[in-house]
């Protein structure tokens, strides 16, 4: 028996690194340029990348981090964990002060006054592991902005010999939403006169968008201070068969071309989406070859996984009526427009037809796409609501 097929290349895990990075140039562009003014006029332009699940926001910043380094500027990656409310500001800080010089390709040596100083304010930073060993609540005292902005100076003084600029990467900052307040102290911190005139941090942060609007809602100056704002959107037909052909290349599996174009089709460039698709096509390979045959088991697959991951929570949100409403509307692609819909569905009053649609939307199961007219959030999610009992 031979086998000359390669191992899955494909990356359906949100935070994986795809196997080719495709796209992203505007956006490759921005941090480029706002990483030369860091360089060059020594303007730190902290700014934000806002996109929703599965869009590609950490493998865009991962993208950044390995750009930055290849041009030898230190870069630091960190994804933020959520808070609960209980969580105090100064969690949030020790969770940032811990974390950001930890994943700086960088020597122990270099980092040592930094870490000695952080062991005055009871902070053991341990050389592997994560295990950062705190002193008790009530001893880490102290305001947790000054505790913060203290740490990123010191930081700064270690690392400044190794490079112009520090990149500090957060990823997930929606996980700050119980403690959305902590979004102004970084701000503040790095507003602050020392950290603008003798450090040198570019902070690039990243969120989904309703978090995002949150955030603006309770505290305005945040968002005219992280700009520009960066909007991923999904990749296109072109970038979709890039992907596609760039991650089978010498992998032993080809795609029929309808297959690939029925890949866009159904994922409309969305990268988680299109990544999930195409594990189960290649995992349902034959001879080499993915073609017809392969696609209906495939796209079941794709659509349990996207079902246990996301779609399951969302749709169980939907009462019973609303989701007859939905399965009928499901039947058929979109847009719809209110007035079809309330013809189809004789058994409710259109005034309560239209109370179900908005409802849908408040349940981010439908889009509402101009007055009267609504849509799915996108293909996938239509042929999840078609499929379900
Ligand atoms: N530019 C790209 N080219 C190819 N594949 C990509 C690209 N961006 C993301 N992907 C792939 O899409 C999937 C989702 O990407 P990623 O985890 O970066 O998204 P995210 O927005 O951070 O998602 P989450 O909301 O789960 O944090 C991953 O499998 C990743 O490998
Ligand atoms: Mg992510």
């Amino acid at each position: 028996m031979k086998n000359s097929i390669q191992p899955n290349p494909f990356t359906p895990k949100s935070g994986i690194d795809p196997r080719v990075f495709v796209g992203r140039d505007k956006e490759i562009e921005i941090f480029k340029r706002k990483l030369d003014d860091a360089i060059k006029l020594r303007r730190f332009d902290h700014f934000l990348v806002l996109g929703e699940w599965g869009i590609g926001k950490t493998s865009l910043l991962r993208e950044f981090k390995k750009i930055a380094q290849s041009n030898k500027v230190l870069a630091s990656y960190l994804p933020i964990r959520e808070f609960q409310q209980q969580d105090e500001f100064i969690t949030a800080t020790v969770n940032l002060i811990s974390q950001i010089p930890k994943s700086i390709p960088i020597k122990y040596q270099t980092l040592k006054n930094f870490i000695n100083s952080l062991g005055g304010i009871g902070i053991n930073l341990p050389l592997v592991g994560g295990g950062v060993q705190l002193p008790d609540k009530n001893e880490l005292k102290g305001d947790p902005q000054v505790i913060l902005l203290d740490a990123l100076i010191n930081l700064w003084h270690s690392v400044k010999s190794e490079t112009e600029v520090l990149v500090v990467l957060l990823d997930d900052v929606q996980n700050y939403q119980h403690i959305s307040g902590y979004l102004t102290i970084i701000k503040n911190v790095l507003n602050d006169d020392t950290i603008i005139k003798e450090t040198g941090f570019l902070f690039i942060l990243a969120s989904t968008p309703v978090a995002w609007a949150q955030f603006l809602k309770k505290h305005h100056p945040i968002g005219r201070y992280f700009t520009p704002i960066i909007k991923l959107g999904r990749l296109d037909l072109e970038e979709t068969l890039k992907v596609l052909d760039q991650t089978l290349h010498s992998t032993g599996v080809v795609f029929d071309e309808a297959i690939k174009r029925r890949v866009y089709e159904y994922s409309e460039g969305h990268p988680y989406e299109l990544q999930v698709l195409c594990s189960f096509l290649y995992d349902n390979q034959i001879a080499g070859k993915v073609s017809e045959d392969s696609w209906e088991v495939s796209l079941d697959m794709a659509i349990t996984q996207l079902g246990d991951i996301l779609l399951d929570h969302l749709y169980n949100e939907a009462s019973p009526s609303e989701a007859e409403v939905l399965k009928a509307l499901s039947e058929q692609s979109g847009p719809y427009e209110s007035y079809a819909i309330t013809g189809k569905m004789k058994r409710f009053s259109a005034g309560t037809v239209n109370k179900y649609l908005i409802r849908l939307v408040s349940k981010n199961l439908l889009l509402r796409k101009e007055r009267g007219v609504y849509a799915f959030p996108d293909r996938m999610c239509r042929e999840y609501v078609f499929r379900r009992l």
